[in-house]
């Protein structure tokens, strides 16, 4: 209240002063003392009426673009400056109290509609078109960050994941615990000394053990820094990092997705702004965007590289779920990259091992029967939903607890985790897989 008089003040005070200045004229320049009194008290009114007034201006201003519900006051003054000013002006006051009077159905239909529950309502948030080529580098950094998790200053939050999914096998940070995959501290330092390992084989790919031997034939191998994290993000086999390959391929193969690839599709803009980040978070200046752009081109083909997103495909909240329920449950299972750590009987591609394999059908029973069972869940799909959700509600036996990312309960709809659950419990050891539509 005190800052709203403080505000309808700071409005308003020009015209007070003015009507402050008239009723002394007023004062002086009637004779009679019962007719000075009555326009001294007059003036006193207009004064309050327009005090009130200008408070309701500077109540609909200060709360006019906050999520308030403290609109309908700014009608409230209105309605009682008006009918206040009615009494006393008597020649305009059947004027006054029809104003009045519309004012108040005016307050109470908007206070009434504030007061039901906030419906999210008008446009959904429209991603801005950027054009990253010749962005300042902190800028194009935070765009970076954005893309690995989700928002600018999210990098040290807890399950904070952006449409690049990084954070799903990669910690970011020292002692950070991760298991699956390498921490990317110090990540371009080290970047230039990795290509000199000798199992690089540096110049040489068709020296290299490992299942891909180039990103494209011709190809060749990196020469800097640069060019080995742009190869390591588009053909994450063509160098295993010692002790991360796909478990018993004897690190021949990477378990990472190809960032480029779907389902991630990051294009060669946004590849720059995750890598300038990688490199802007540790004080050290990037390569220029146009380098390291050039640095993917070596790797990807121009037929591979995903077109930037246009107007069209801008679907309104894309980016917040990995998957929204609408698509066939393989593709929700290589869109949340279950794939890349389980093995899925029926889903082309699932054949990872960090996790095991799910015939949740077979499995689940057993689970819930386990004496070290402590979860809440009593049938095949409660067990398996509980073990998207919260992963460490049971921790299988033979795998490593906080391996299995915690965020599916928020990057998946419900529809998208009912599709899963559907399908994995349908799966059973020795049986036929069920269909995938
Ligand atoms: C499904 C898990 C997974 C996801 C998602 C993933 N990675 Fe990886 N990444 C790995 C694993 C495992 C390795 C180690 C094996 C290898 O060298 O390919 C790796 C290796 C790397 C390396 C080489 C590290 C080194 O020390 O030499 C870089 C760089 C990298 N990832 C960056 C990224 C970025 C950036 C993203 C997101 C845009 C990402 N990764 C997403 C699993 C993943
Ligand atoms: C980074 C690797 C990783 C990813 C990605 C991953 N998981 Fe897991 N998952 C694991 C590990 C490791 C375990 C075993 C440890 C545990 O129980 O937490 C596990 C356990 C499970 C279990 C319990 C299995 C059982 O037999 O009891 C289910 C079900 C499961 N994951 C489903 C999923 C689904 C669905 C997705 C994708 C939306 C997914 N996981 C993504 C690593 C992963």
């Amino acid at each position: 209240m005190i800052e709203l008089i403080k505000a309808g003040l700071a409005m308003g005070w020009p015209a007070l002063a003015l009507l402050v200045a008239l009723m002394f004229y007023f004062k002086l320049s009637i004779s009679d003392p019962v007719a000075n009194k009555r326009a001294v008290f007059k003036t006193f009114i207009g004064i309050l009426g327009a005090m009130l007034l200008f408070m309701a201006v500077a109540n609909y201003k200060m709360n006019f673009f906050a999520e308030s519900r403290l609109l309908p006051v700014s009608l409230v003054l209105i309605t009682s400056m008006a009918f206040m000013m009615a009494l006393y002006f008597t020649n305009i006051s059947a004027l006054l109290k029809i104003g009045g009077f519309m004012f108040f159905i005016a307050a109470a239909l908007s206070g009434y509609g504030n007061w039901l529950p906030q419906v999210e309502g008008g446009f959904p948030p429209i991603e801005e078109k950027k054009d990253f080529s010749n962005m300042p580098q902190t800028e194009l950094a935070d765009e970076g960050e954005k893309i690995i998790f989700g928002g600018v200053g999210q990098n040290k939050v807890q399950g904070a994941i952006g449409k690049g999914q990084c954070p799903l096998c990669h910690a970011f940070h020292k002692g950070m615990l991760g298991e699956r995959a390498p921490n990317l501290d110090g990540l371009p330092e080290r970047a230039a000394t990795q290509i000199d390992d000798a199992r690089y084989h540096k110049g040489n790919p068709a020296a290299r053990d490992s299942s891909q031997k180039e990103s494209f034939p011709g190809s060749g191998t990196a020469e800097n820094a640069q060019e080995y994290i742009a190869e390591s993000h588009s053909c994450p086999s063509c160098f295993v990092v010692a002790g991360y390959g796909v478990k018993g391929t004897n690190d021949k193969e990477s378990p990472m997705p190809a960032i480029h690839k779907p389902p991630i599709s990051l294009s060669l803009p946004e590849l720059a702004a995750v890598d300038t980040w990688l490199y802007v978070r540790e004080g050290r200046e990037a390569p220029s965007f146009d380098e390291i752009v050039k640095s993917y081109e070596k790797f990807i083909p121009e037929s591979d590289r995903p077109k930037p997103p246009t107007e069209g495909d801008a679907k309104p909240g894309a980016s917040a779920l990995m998957a929204d329920g609408t698509e066939p449950v393989d593709q929700i299972f290589s869109k949340g990259q279950c794939v890349a750590c389980h093995t899925i009987p029926g889903i082309a591609g699932a054949t990872g091992t960090i996790g095991p394999k799910l015939v949740e059908g077979t499995n689940a029973p057993l689970r819930i029967k386990d004496k070290e069972y402590k979860g809440k869940a009593k049938s095949v799909p409660d067990y398996i939903m509980e073990s998207i959700i919260e992963p460490s509600a049971y921790v299988v036996k033979g795998f490593p607890d906080n391996t299995m990312p915690k965020v599916f309960g928020q990057k998946l709809s419900a529809g998208a985790l009912k599709k899963i659950v559907d399908y994995l419990s349908q799966v059973q050891e020795g049986k036929e897989p069920p269909k995938t539509s």
